[in-house]
């Protein structure tokens, strides 16, 4: 195997996706490889998946260990939240799992860390020094703190309590499909959001990556804020990449 390509697996509510990746330019190599999340997702039956992916690009693969997403805090291997996937995944011992399953090292990190470093190595917060924050609106809200390029895991800012909620309870992408807001409506809630991380933690940088952020332009510049703030680049790429350059770099 060219050691610049390293496979990166994203673990997702719906699907799990891998895909190799260059770890040069940060672009996948070759297609994306997707299968769906099984129906009761608990940790042994993601890894049976997980380990399908692993075989179906194992001709390209070296003995080196492979990256892999999960939305969850992932602390030295093991995922002690659960906030939005089976609630089995609470303190399963999961790196340990998949390594087993797939019979490679597994490098396993929460999926907000993975695309944030991701946008740091190659994408929208590139060579940016200083507190950059990474945020991903979707399910939840996943962030990821990176200062002077290092990241700083599990920082779960999500969660952090806004007004009396959940903060990922009014301002994720799926608040805004579940109240059927229109995206003037959800821009208030985008507002609170990300003015209260500012004033927590002074960024130099806030990015915002999931899917809504296809649509940046008509909600990013309506916010009023002192610190600069952009989408992301890398899209639904992030996590995998992320994956793979912390295999890479762990
Ligand atoms: C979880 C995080 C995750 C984020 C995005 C949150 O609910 O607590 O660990 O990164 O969703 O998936």
């Amino acid at each position: 195997m060219n050691q610049q390509h390293v496979l990166g697996i994203d673990i997702g509510g719906s699907g799990i996706k891998g895909a190799i990746v260059d770890l040069q330019s940060g672009e996948f190599v070759g297609e994306r490889f997707r299968i769906p999340t099984p129906e009761e997702s608990t940790p042994v039956n993601v890894a049976g998946v997980v380990a399908q992916i692993v075989e179906h690009f194992a001709a390209e693969l070296g003995d080196g260990p492979i990256g892999v997403t999960f939305p969850a805090i992932v602390q030295h291997g093991v995922t002690l939240s659960a906030a939005n996937v089976d609630k089995s995944w609470i303190n399963a011992p999961a790196q340990q799992i998949l390594t087993e399953h797939v019979g490679r090292p597994v490098a396993l990190v929460n999926d907000a860390d993975a695309a944030g470093l991701a946008e740091v190595k190659y994408g929208a917060a590139k060579d940016v020094d200083g507190l950059v924050i990474i945020t991903t609106l979707g399910t939840g809200i996943g962030t990821a703190l990176v200062h002077n390029g290092v990241l700083i895991p599990n920082s779960e800012l999500g969660h952090i309590e806004i007004d009396g909620h959940d903060a990922e309870s009014q301002a994720a992408a799926s608040a805004k499909t579940r109240d059927g807001l229109s995206l003037s409506e959800y821009i208030p809630r985008l507002q609170r959001y990300y003015e209260t991380l500012e004033a927590l933690l002074v960024p130099d940088l806030i990015v915002v990556g999931g899917g809504i952020s296809k649509k940046a332009d008509k909600f990013l510049p309506k916010l009023t804020l002192r610190t600069p703030i952009v989408a992301a680049e890398l899209r639904n790429q992030a996590g995998i990449v992320g994956a793979a350059w912390i295999a890479a770099n762990s």
